[in-house]
Parts: C-alpha cells; structure tokens; sequence
C-alpha cells in the first residue's frame, strides 16, 4: 500500500484526508504534534476507517526527528497541512508564522530530497489571491498581495516550491488553494476544534445555535453585494480532502519536474446572510445575529474558478452548502455532548 505522509493529519482538514486516502486504498501516515488539535481525533477516525491511525507526535521543524520518520515509515509521497492559521494571530506574532509555516516547508523539502520522495501536495489558500477583483479568481489572477503575515507565508511557501522544483527536475508538486473549508464529516466524528472565540464564521455560527455564544455578529451589510454582506466560497471539507487523493493520482502519473497550482472551491459564491438562513433551514434551528461593523481586512467577495481542478484532477465538488451546514451542526451537537 502506498505510504504518505501527512503532516498535519491531526487537524481539521488532514484528519478528513486520511479518511478519504484510506478509502482510495492509501495508507496515511500522520506527522502531528497536536498543537492545535486533540487525541480524540484519532479516536473519531479510528471509528470512521476501523483502523488505528498510525501517528508520529512531532514537530516539522525538527529535521532529525523528521528524518527519522521518513527512514522508519519510507513513504512514496507527502501531503503538507501542518502550519499554524489565526490571521489575527499572524498580525500580533509574524515570526511564530514564517518560523513555522515557512520553516516547516523547507526542512520537510530538505528530509523528502534526501529520502529520494518526490510528490508533494501542498495547502495553500485563496488568501495569497489577496483582494482580487478578477471574480472569480483562476490560478492565473494576480497573486502575492496577501492581506496578513499569515497569507504572505503562503505566498512565501508557494514560492518556495516553484524555485526548489526549478532546481530539483525530481519533485513533483501540486499547490492546492482551498476557498473557504466548512463542515465536517457526515459521520460526526471528526471536525473542526477551534480553540477560544472562534473568528471563522460557521464554528461562529453552530456556537451560536448551541447556545454557547449569545448572537451573531453579521460583519457589514453595506457590501456591494445582493444582500450587503461579504460573499465566499464554502467547500465541505470532505470534497476538499478527496481533492488531495485526485492530486496525489494525477501527480503520480507526471513526469518530473511538475509545480502546480489548483483552486478548490465550489465555483459558487454566497453571502453570509445566505449562509445563515441555509442553516436555520436545513436544521430547523434559529441563530439569533446582529449586523455589526465591517471587519478589517475583509474582502468584499471571494470565489473560486474551479475550470482547471476539474479538467486536470477530474475533480470537483458534490456536495451543497446545506450539506456542510448540516454536518457543521451534527458536529457541534456531538461536540456538545462531549
Ligand atoms: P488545523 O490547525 O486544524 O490543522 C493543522 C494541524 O497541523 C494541527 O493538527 C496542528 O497540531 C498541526 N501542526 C501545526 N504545526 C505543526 C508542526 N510544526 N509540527 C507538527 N504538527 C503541526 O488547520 P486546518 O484548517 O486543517 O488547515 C490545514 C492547512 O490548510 C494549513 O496549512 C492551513 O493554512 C491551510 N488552509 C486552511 C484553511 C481553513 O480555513 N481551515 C483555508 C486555507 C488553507
Ligand atoms: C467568512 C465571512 C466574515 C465571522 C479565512 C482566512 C483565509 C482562509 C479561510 C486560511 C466573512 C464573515 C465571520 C463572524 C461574520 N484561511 N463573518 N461574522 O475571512 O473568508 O477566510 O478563512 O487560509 O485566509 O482569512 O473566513 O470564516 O472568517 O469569514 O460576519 O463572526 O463571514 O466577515 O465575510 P475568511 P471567515
């Protein structure tokens, strides 16, 4: 079976990737050292898959612990979640950000090349695309003009690739920049576990339904928008975690040297008042909001063109807005009970 590495395989979006790798018949190999998740994740995907998930509790950065896991587990590929994400954070303490992100990419590019492994899918964001007005956003839009320390590491790490595969004619990259991930899996077993207050807008909101948060704060309804407020692209993170199984296949059929960057969205945009009522509708529950300021460092609208994700990966998204709305509370609910 073929082995990856999955830095990061703890958290939201690589917890949901290694459920769809092992249904593709891989066999992930999970580099986490749980900063920013739990134990019990390996637990809700040991119930999911029916197998206990292999997991290395280390730090990326760390290159000799690193290697020593590249020489036990010798994997054929890599995908790399592990990074740190709090816009708000990255603003406060940048160096946390580059030291991490950017740190964890080079010395994770140092241990592939000496262990002679050459595919690696790498998670990038649609924040490197900054405030485009070219909507929706391809991969040839303008990039690089991030709107936080956090966005620029992205900007950063992509970078990194192109020149480290101008100079290796063995790597083979892919660059996937995710819109905006929601949802979670439909077995409530896993999903998101944001820490404190959250600032991501659907923890915000299933917080809310729970009642652990009083009400919403809608930011800005004065947008040049249908309705006011800002428009994004929310992708169930299940269509997002079989994009990197697309990407793994479509690499393995490349020949070297490959550096390439998909955007994986839905294609479709919606306002986070339609968000809200999606969710009161598609779970019968009410979510008390009230329209505040506009948040700074929002952009007015964001959303994906997805024409080349579905023409090179052959993937593309299944599943609704009210489908992860709907898993987002099933989460919550599960998560309440504790
Ligand atoms: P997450 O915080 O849930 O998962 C990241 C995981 O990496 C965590 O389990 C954390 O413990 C681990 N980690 C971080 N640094 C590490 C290190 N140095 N060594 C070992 N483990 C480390 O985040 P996520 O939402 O699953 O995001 C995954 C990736 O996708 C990140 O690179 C993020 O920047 C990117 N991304 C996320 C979003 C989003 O909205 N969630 C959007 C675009 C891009
Ligand atoms: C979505 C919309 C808010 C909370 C962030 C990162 C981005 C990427 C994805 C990693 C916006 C509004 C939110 C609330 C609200 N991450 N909102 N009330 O900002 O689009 O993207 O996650 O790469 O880099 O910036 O996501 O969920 O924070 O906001 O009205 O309490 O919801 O103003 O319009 P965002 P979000």
């Amino acid at each position: 079976m073929d082995k990856v590495i999955v830095t990061g395989g703890a958290g939201f979006i690589g917890s949901h990737t290694c459920v769809e790798l092992m249904a593709a018949g891989m066999a992930p190999v999970i580099v986490d050292d749980l900063r920013n998740s739990e134990e019990r994740v390996l637990g809700g995907l040991e119930k999911i898959t029916g197998k206990k998930p292999v997991i290395h509790r280390i730090d990326c950065t760390d290159q000799a612990a690193l290697d020593r896991v590249f020489a036990a587990e010798k994997p054929g590929s890599v995908i790399h979640f592990a990074a740190d994400k709090a816009v708000g954070e990255s603003v406060a303490d940048p160096l946390k950000y580059y030291h991490n992100n950017v740190g964890s990419l080079a010395t994770l590019l140092r241990v592939m090349h000496r262990h002679r492994v050459n595919d690696i899918v790498f998670s990038s964001s649609c924040t490197v695309y900054g405030d485009s007005k070219d909507l929706p956003v391809t991969e040839a839009s303008a990039s690089g003009q991030a709107a936080s320390p956090y966005g620029y590491t992205k900007v950063v790490c992509e970078q990194m690739l192109r020149d480290v595969s101008a100079a290796d004619p063995h790597l083979r990259a892919v660059m996937l920049r995710y819109f905006n991930p929601i949802g979670a899996h439909p077995s409530g077993q896993i999903g998101e576990l944001p820490i404190g207050v959250p600032n991501n807008l659907v923890p915000f909101i299933t917080q809310t339904a729970a009642g652990i948060r009083e009400k919403l704060t809608v930011h800005g309804d004065d947008y040049p928008t249908r309705d006011g407020s800002c428009i994004r692209d929310y992708i169930h993170v299940v269509d997002l975690a079989k994009a990197h199984v697309a990407a793994l296949r479509w690499l393995s059929g490349r020949k070297a040297p490959v550096c390439e960057v998909f955007n994986l969205g839905t294609g479709q945009g919606n306002t986070v008042l339609e968000a809200v009522r999606t969710f009161e509708e598609v779970n019968g529950v009410k979510v008390p909001y009230v329209i505040g300021p506009r948040r700074p460092g929002d952009v007015v609208a964001m959303y994906a063109d997805t024409t080349k994700s579905r023409e090179v990966l052959g993937w593309k998204t299944e599943l609704t807005l009210a489908d992860a709305l709907r898993d987002a509370w099933h989460w919550q609910q599960a998560l309440g009970k504790g």
